[in-house]
């Protein structure tokens, strides 16, 4: 599986067996990319270059409410500056080959470089259902306290993870 930016990839077939997720890369993903309100990479097949899953992240913040939840409060007075990981999914037909981990590898490691270059404290994820939230989870994703489909894990973290 070679991953690159979504760019006029054949993504018809797609099927992750999630319509949301589905009708977002084949209806969505492109323009609102070329609007500049997120980013998607797809993961194609080495072989016949179909697209058999993809990720789409944006730039995000915790206001001081959603950071006390999930951090436990503390004294900030500013929000935190995030990556959002909104999307991620493999087709039904590529699952078990680690493309979903590679996947959120590509996405981690996207995250910080961005974090290099402008401030990020923390990456947060939003789980479709509870397995993916389970998926998240195995890679050592914290749930909010006050939302079990919404995970965090500081940059720190990340960078520790992927470099
Ligand atoms: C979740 C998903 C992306 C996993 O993709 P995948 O390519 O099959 O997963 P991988 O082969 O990379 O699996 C990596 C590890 O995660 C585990 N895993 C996979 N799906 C899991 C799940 N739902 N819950 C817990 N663990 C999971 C695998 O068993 C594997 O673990 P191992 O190291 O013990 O072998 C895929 O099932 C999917 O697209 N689901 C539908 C959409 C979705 O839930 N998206 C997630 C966020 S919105």
């Amino acid at each position: 599986m070679i991953i690159e930016r979504l760019d006029g990839h054949d993504r018809s077939t797609f099927d992750c067996g999630v319509p949301e997720l589905n009708d977002w890369l084949r209806t969505q993903a492109a323009q609102q990319q070329k609007r500049g309100n997120s980013a998607t990479f797809v993961g194609a097949d080495s072989e016949d270059g179909r697209v058999v899953g993809y990720y789409s992240s944006l730039a995000y913040r915790l206001d001081l409410d959603e950071v006390a939840t999930a951090y436990g409060a503390g004294k900030r007075r500013y929000p935190m500056p995030a990556v959002l990981l909104a999307r991620l999914a493999v087709c039904v037909s590529y699952r078990g080959k680690r493309a979903g981990e590679a996947l959120l590898v590509h996405a981690l490691s996207g995250a910080v470089d961005v974090a290099d270059n402008v401030g990020v404290e923390v990456l947060v994820v939003h789980a479709i259902d509870k397995d993916a939230a389970a998926f998240y989870g195995r890679y050592g994703f914290t749930q909010f306290a006050d939302h079990e489909l919404h995970l965090f894990m500081p940059m720190k973290a990340i960078r520790s993870l992927v470099r």
